[in-house]
């Protein structure tokens, strides 16, 4: 008898092994028309044809999602959880929208409850668009980290996070100091890091916010705990490059604040990177950090234009993220669909293919992951999202036209939504809300 957990995901499978270079470049992905998972203990223990696994494990349960694709579980590289409220907030730039909005929505997060409720409405959104890993900002209160966490290890999911350090220049309610924000945030890192599936992520907020006391306790608790990550704002907007600039007088450019208290490094992401200059492109590439492209974010605030390629000509690594509640969607597919878009303004133009790699192997290998999530390796973690590309009518009518794979993850990219997405699975569990 074959384990009660064992089961066979039948489908069109897609799984990407490294960056497309091209349409052609078919060596960079596997795609099976009649393809299956062998799912067992939360991992995925085998990927072939149906008939292959079928033999291999004749009794376990069938899952048929043909003619739907299944695919590695969306990862969203940056968002904020105590912001589910704030998206959709009518807002000036990012500094007004930051005081008039986004810190009074903070605050409520000293109450736990509050805290806990949220956390169950931002996984569901999550899983319903069928994201299964993302890396979140909590607000400063440590509470908000614990709500994070729990609720993710009751859903089995793999997610990153931290508490938001910030010491200056918000409501005196939502200041921590440099000596509480280190106390806490290692408390938590010692208590969720490598627990289950938490990946623990040293968040000071950004230079604004924090006093340069307290980047220096982000530093050295990066340096006491190499194995967690670091996530900041950069170079998102002008009036915020500025400000930074008064603050940190003898930085040089922005980069030069976060680099001067050792907070850079392969495991250090960078939100925004919009108003890079070259010699902060320089230090991204050698110090191995990560340029997070936020497209709706960087749309619905003014922000600016993501230069992928001048960034990646440069050598830097980049990863792509809704930003939620900057960002104004939770959906990864309307996330490329608004980076398709701010790409082609600059006649950058992104093959589907590359897209459906970033969002999936891409931001894995972003977040050092890729070994885990973000591929159909047998051997990682079942995490993984089905899509229909005739969720909704324009869809259905637009594939009746549509002949090749590329032209199908196209549809799904510009078309689709939550609705797209027909199941999450977190583990090998189906996890999409009703
Ligand atoms: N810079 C500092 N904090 C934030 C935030 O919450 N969202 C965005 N988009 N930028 C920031
Ligand atoms: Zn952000």
């Amino acid at each position: 008898m074959a384990d009660q957990n064992t089961k066979i995901l039948r489908g069109r499978l897609l799984t990407f092994h490294d960056a497309p270079q091209g349409p052609e470049d078919t060596g960079a992905y596997s795609y099976d028309e009649d393809g299956a998972l062998l799912i067992e203990a939360g991992k995925i223990s085998r990927r072939g044809s149906f008939a292959e696994i079928r033999a291999a494990a004749p009794d376990a349960t069938v899952v048929d999602h043909r003619p739907h694709l299944i695919l590695p579980g969306f990862i969203d590289t940056h968002i904020h959880f105590p912001q589910a409220q704030v998206i959709a907030s009518w807002a000036d730039q990012l500094l007004d929208w930051l005081n008039d909005y986004t810190f009074p929505a903070e605050l409520k997060f000293a109450d736990k409850a509050h805290g806990r409720r949220i956390a169950r409405g931002f996984y569901d959104a999550l899983l319903s668009h069928g994201t299964t890993t993302a890396s979140a900002y909590c607000s400063s209160h440590p509470n908000s980290v614990d709500a994070y966490f729990e609720e993710a290890e009751s859903r089995g999911m793999l997610m990153l996070g931290g508490k938001t350090m910030m010491d200056r220049n918000a409501p005196a309610d939502l200041c921590d100091t440099a000596q509480s924000a280190y106390d806490d945030s290692k408390a938590l890192l010692q208590k969720w890091h490598g627990r289950g599936r938490a990946h623990y992520v040293i968040t000071p907020r950004f230079a604004i916010t924090s006093t340069p006391k307290q980047l220096e306790a982000a530093g050295s608790l990066l340096k006491e705990h190499p194995a967690c990550h670091l996530q900041t704002h950069i170079n998102e907007n002008h009036n915020e490059i500025a400000f930074t600039l008064e603050l940190y007088p003898e930085a040089g450019d922005y980069l030069g604040v976060y680099e001067s208290f050792g907070l850079l490094g392969a495991k250090t992401l960078l939100g925004h990177c919009i108003h890079m200059n070259e010699r902060e492109l320089g230090v991204m590439r050698d110090t191995g950090s990560v340029a997070v492209f936020c497209p709706t974010s960087n749309l619905f605030l003014g922000s600016g234009l993501f230069d992928r390629k001048r960034l990646e000509d440069a050598g830097v690594k980049t990863a792509i993220a809704t930003d939620v509640g900057g960002g104004t969607n939770y959906s990864m597919l309307r996330t490329l669909d608004e980076g398709y878009k701010v790409l082609q303004l600059q006649r950058q133009r992104l093959h589907p293919l590359t897209c459906f790699y970033w969002i999936t192997m891409g931001n894995a290998k972003a977040l050092s992951l890729a070994d885990r999530i973000g591929t159909l390796e047998p051997g990682t973690d079942a995490d993984l999202v089905v899509l229909n590309a005739r969720a909704t009518r324009p869809m259905a009518l637009r594939m009746e036209t549509v002949e090749t794979l590329s032209e199908e993850l196209f549809v799904l990219q510009t078309l689709g939504d939550d609705r797209a997405v027909v199941e999450t699975y977190v583990a090998g569990e189906a996890r999409r809300p009703e």
